[in-house]
Order: C-alpha cells, then sequence, then structure tokens
C-alpha cells in the first residue's frame, strides 16, 4: 500500500473522510501526538488500527467526539465527570466513563469493558475530520506497537508507511504528549494516566497504560474458559474457528480481520449462554491472531 502524505487543508480533510467511511484508518494531527483515526462504530475498521499498528494486544481505544454533546450520547456523565469536561474540552483531556447501552460503538474499542475512554480534541485538523466523517473516531497513537509516539507526520511515515492510505500533516503537535486519562466511573477520580492537564486525581499506578494488557480491568468471563479446543465438552459454549464449528464461530478471513472486531462480542454471547464454561477453537498466531490469542489467554486465565 503506498502512504499519501497530504498537509491539512479541506481536500485533505474530503478525502480521509471518504476513507473512514469506507472503513480505512488515517493518521492525522491533534494537539497531543498524530492519532490513527477510524470509524468507532465499523469493527473492521477498528481490526484495522490494530493490523496496521502490529499490537500484539487489544488495549482499549480512546474514541474522539467533536464536542460535549457528542460525548454525552456515548457516554454516562456524573456530577465529578461534567465539571471537568466542560473546563478542559476541547483539549487534551481524556475522560473514562460508563458507555451507554444504546450506542453502536464496536464492542472492540472498548476490548468489551463497561466503560469507554472519550475526548473532544482541540486540533483543528482532528476537528475538521471528525465533523466531515460525522462518526465518533477511535485513535491511538499513530504508531507502531512499541516505538514512541509521533509528534510529526514524518515520525509516522516512519513508523507505519506501507500499512495506512493517509497522513494530514499539520505540521509538529503543540503539546507532544499523550492526553491526561482521568476514570470518571464513579467516586473518586482516578489518575490513569498523567498529561498535559493536571487533574486533582488519585493516582491510579496499578490501572496504568503503555504496558499492552496490564489494564486491570481488562474484560474477562465470568466462566471458565478452555483454549485450542477441537470439540465442545459436557457443558461447553463452544466458539469455532475455521474446520471446527461452533455454537457461533469466528470467521476465518485469512487476515482474521473478522475475527478480531467480532472477539469480544462472541465472549460476551457465550458469557451470557445457559452454559456453564465456554471453549474457543485455536486462532492460527499469525498478524492480528496474536493479539487475539492474548485476549484468550488472559480471559482462560481466571482471577
Ligand atoms: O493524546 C492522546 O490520548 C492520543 C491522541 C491520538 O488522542 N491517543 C492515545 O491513545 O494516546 P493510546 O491508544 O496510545 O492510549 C489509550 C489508552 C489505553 O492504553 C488505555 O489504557 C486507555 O487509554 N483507555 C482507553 N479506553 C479505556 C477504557 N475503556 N478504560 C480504561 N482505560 C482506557
Ligand atoms: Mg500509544
Amino acid at each position: 500500500m503506498e502512504t499519501r502524505l497530504i498537509p491539512f487543508n479541506d481536500a485533505a480533510i474530503a478525502e480521509a473522510a471518504r476513507l473512514i467511511l469506507g472503513g480505512q484508518p488515517v493518521a492525522v494531527a491533534t494537539e497531543t501526538v498524530y492519532g490513527l483515526a477510524a470509524d468507532a462504530m465499523n469493527p473492521e475498521a477498528v481490526a484495522r488500527i490494530y493490523e496496521a499498528k502490529g499490537r500484539p494486544s487489544f488495549n482499549p481505544l480512546i474514541v474522539h467526539v467533536p464536542d460535549q454533546e457528542a460525548a454525552e450520547r456515548i457516554g454516562e456523565f456524573s456530577a465529578e465527570a461534567r465539571p471537568l469536561a466542560e473546563e478542559h474540552w476541547p483539549g487534551p483531556l481524556t475522560l473514562v466513563v460508563p458507555l451507554r447501552s444504546e450506542t453502536s460503538i464496536a464492542s472492540l474499542v472498548t476490548a468489551g469493558l463497561p466503560n469507554i475512554a472519550l475526548r473532544v480534541p482541540a486540533h483543528p485538523a482532528m476537528q475538521a475530520l471528525l465533523r466531515a466523517a460525522g462518526r465518533p473516531l477511535a485513535a491511538p497513537s499513530a504508531n507502531a506497537s512499541g516505538s514512541i509516539s509521533p509528534t510529526r507526520a514524518e515520525h509516522v511515515l516512519k513508523s507505519l508507511g506501507g500499512r495506512i492510505p493517509l497522513v494530514i500533516d499539520a505540521g509538529p503537535t503543540e503539546r507532544g504528549l499523550e492526553s491526561t486519562i482521568v476514570a470518571a466511573a464513579g467516586a473518586p477520580l482516578r489518575l490513569l494516566r498523567p498529561g498535559p492537564i493536571q487533574v486533582d486525581a488519585e493516582a491510579a499506578p496499578t490501572a496504568t497504560i503503555e504496558a499492552p494488557g496490564q489494564l486491570a480491568s481488562h474484560y474477562a468471563p465470568s466462566k471458565p474458559l478452555r483454549l485450542d479446543a477441537l470439540a465442545a465438552e459436557a457443558g461447553e459454549f463452544l466458539i469455532g474457528f475455521g474446520e471446527i464449528a461452533g455454537d457461533l464461530i469466528f470467521r476465518s478471513s485469512g487476515d482474521h480481520r473478522e475475527a478480531a472486531a467480532r472477539l469480544f462480542d462472541l465472549l460476551h454471547h457465550a458469557d451470557a449462554s445457559t452454559k456453564p464454561a465456554i471453549a474457543v477453537a485455536a486462532v492460527p498466531d499469525t498478524g492480528l491472531g496474536r493479539a487475539i490469542n492474548d485476549r484468550l489467554r488472559r480471559a482462560a486465565h481466571r482471577r
């Protein structure tokens, strides 16, 4: 794939919005770092973010919206959360709040969690893209997994060149540091990631971030889960793959994008079934399969 680098202007935003509505991820400047944005309501588009980053696990992603009104349609804002949003949005603050049940945010975005990270960015390029696409945009930093966050379009090209269709170049980012993340899903407020904005919240060192999969609150089914199943044993709800049929199956597109897109939905279904246990067929450990297997291993490891 050829990666185009286009300076931020109306034509660039129109092209980026076209790609995003077609299910592609696009790199765009924000005031913190460049983000790799995709339609948060399209599970395969979200899977493409992970694919492009080569992330070996599914961390929940921040969803970007144009204003607080849009944020309140997706998340529930408490009496503690709303004043923070009013004071700091648009800007480099991310709030983790309970996800409303009636939204159509892809479950891969929240990695199956009941909470969602929301941010109203200030940068005109990301703002323009949000308004042109008319969709909430999931966007992690636009770098390959394990490398540092990009503060210039050239950093994005070096890291993701050939893996994404477009980078919107708006020069170096102003803040150069990822947003402050505050959990506001029940009192007290907890600081999940320090960042450009100082907030009076309890530090929550166990819930941090950059170590993939280390998040304390990762979704886990309530039932025992058996991996590499060839067939269902007594009492098991089987999630099949490829040749192995089950109660539900991962469709086996060669790139595992569909399997990734459906992973958390399937686990929720399995968890909600009347069967007391879950079994999952083996998913090849290639490409997105690595992230799928990382999550399945964590789900199998009971706490
Ligand atoms: O400044 C930023 O925040 C940039 C720009 C692009 O907006 N984005 C960014 O995303 O830094 P990322 O993926 O590198 O970091 C997102 C972190 C995740 O690692 C995760 O810990 C936390 O946000 N997060 C996202 N959703 C969450 C949730 N539902 N619950 C708890 N933490 C969440
Ligand atoms: Mg990052």
